[in-house]
């Protein structure tokens, strides 16, 4: 590709490698799937001493597939090394839930990692380092890190709800059997927990006679304020208990959807969910990663404003959010 060669490599650190999410995701950022195909990338892995065979076997894979846009692996389980001068971390290290758990049961496993992992970040990651917490639960150990690493801007550290934002355009699109990028703006609001809102109240659908509400197309409120909801909301318990595994491919794809936007800008008249620090948007309580509809340009994001909002989506609104304010006294209490 030319110009490829002019663009000087962006070093990506992935934590937790070598586990499913990890092993989907490498190839990705190699393929420019996360920040373009003309941006070459050196990816850092990173995971523990247990899995390191398996890490060195992802990088021997990696070299392996010849990826144009790669120029070099780093591989190791030394935290300092994996952190020192990346520009973009994904943080997917850790412990994922089993059949039967809610994300916010792996909690006293994550969030003391995420405590641990803040302060090699703050110290050694290249000063403007773009952080996406992906590990559960997503929100709060995205919170610890923030909170663990004050000299990193609150506004660099960001959790993965692109994911619920996808399935519910998932969900929209099986049902109106149309495209699924014709679909956009649905909200996830809240936490990457089956609390969570997932909001189709501005959403809207491309169609031959021109863009329509999809409350417009579905008429159908019964189905919007119930199934279409409590699906978005279990649908990483619906995985688990089919996979026997949780969701991989498409959290990876999510992640990379994710750091492209924030990267490269969400196209006009189109917002994406992004889990971020309240600074009280929406009347929501500053001091949590919440997810909000964000639009991106020249690498920041804003929250949208001035969204109407009803008394229903008001109510699940503030529900998720006492949630997340539970997990924050719960994360403290398992730090102590
Ligand atoms: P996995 O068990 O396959 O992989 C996790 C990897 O993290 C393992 O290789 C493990 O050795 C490694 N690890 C553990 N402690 C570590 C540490 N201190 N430093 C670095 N690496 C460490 O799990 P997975 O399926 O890849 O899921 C990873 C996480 O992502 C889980 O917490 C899961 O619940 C979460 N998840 C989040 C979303 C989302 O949308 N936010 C979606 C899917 C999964
Ligand atoms: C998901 O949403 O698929 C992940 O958070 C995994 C899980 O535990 O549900």
């Amino acid at each position: 590709v030319l110009g490829c060669e002019k663009q000087e490599p962006l070093r990506v650190l992935v934590t937790g490698a070598a586990g499913q999410i990890g092993y989907a995701l490498v190839p990705m950022i190699a393929r420019g799937a996360m920040l373009g195909p003309n941006q070459p990338v050196i990816l850092h892995m990173l995971d523990i001493p247990p899995a390191a065979g398996a890490l060195n076997g992802v990088k021997m894979e990696l070299i392996d597939a010849a990826f144009p846009l790669l120029k070099g692996v780093v591989a190791t389980t030394d935290v300092v090394e994996a952190c020192s001068g990346v520009n973009i971390a994904i943080m997917v290290g850790g412990f994922p839930r089993k059949e039967g758990m809610e994300r916010k049961d792996v909690m006293s496993k994550n969030v003391s990692i995420y405590k641990a992992q803040a302060s090699a970040l703050e110290q050694h990651a290249a000063p403007d380092c773009k952080v996406l917490v992906v590990a559960n639960p997503a929100n709060t150990n995205a919170l610890i890190l923030k909170e663990f690493a004050p000299s990193i801007p609150a506004k660099n550290i960001t959790c993965l709800t692109r994911l619920d934002h996808n399935r519910a355009l998932g969900q929209i699109s099986e049902r109106l059997n149309v495209q699924v990028s014709d679909v956009k703006n649905v909200i996830i609001w809240g936490n990457h927990s089956s609390t969570q809102y997932p909001d189709v109240n501005h959403a809207t659908v491309i169609t031959k006679d021109g863009e329509k509400p999809v409350r417009e197309l579905i008429a159908d409120d019964k189905w919007l304020n119930g199934e279409f909801i409590t699906t978005v909301q279990q649908r990483g318990a619906a995985i688990i208990k089919a996979r026997k595994l949780s969701s991989a491919l498409s959290a990876a794809s999510s992640a990379c959807d994710h750091i492209h936007d924030w990267v490269l800008g969400t196209p006009k008249g189109t917002w994406v969910s992004m889990g971020v620090y309240s600074d009280g948007a929406y009347d929501i309580q500053p001091g949590l990663i919440y997810s909000f509809p964000v639009t991106c340009e020249n690498g920041e994001w804003s929250i949208v404003q001035g969204l109407k909002i009803d008394e229903f989506s008001r109510g699940k609104m503030n529900a998720t959010a006492n949630e997340l304010a539970e997990e924050k006294s719960l994360a403290y209490s398992c730090l102590a």
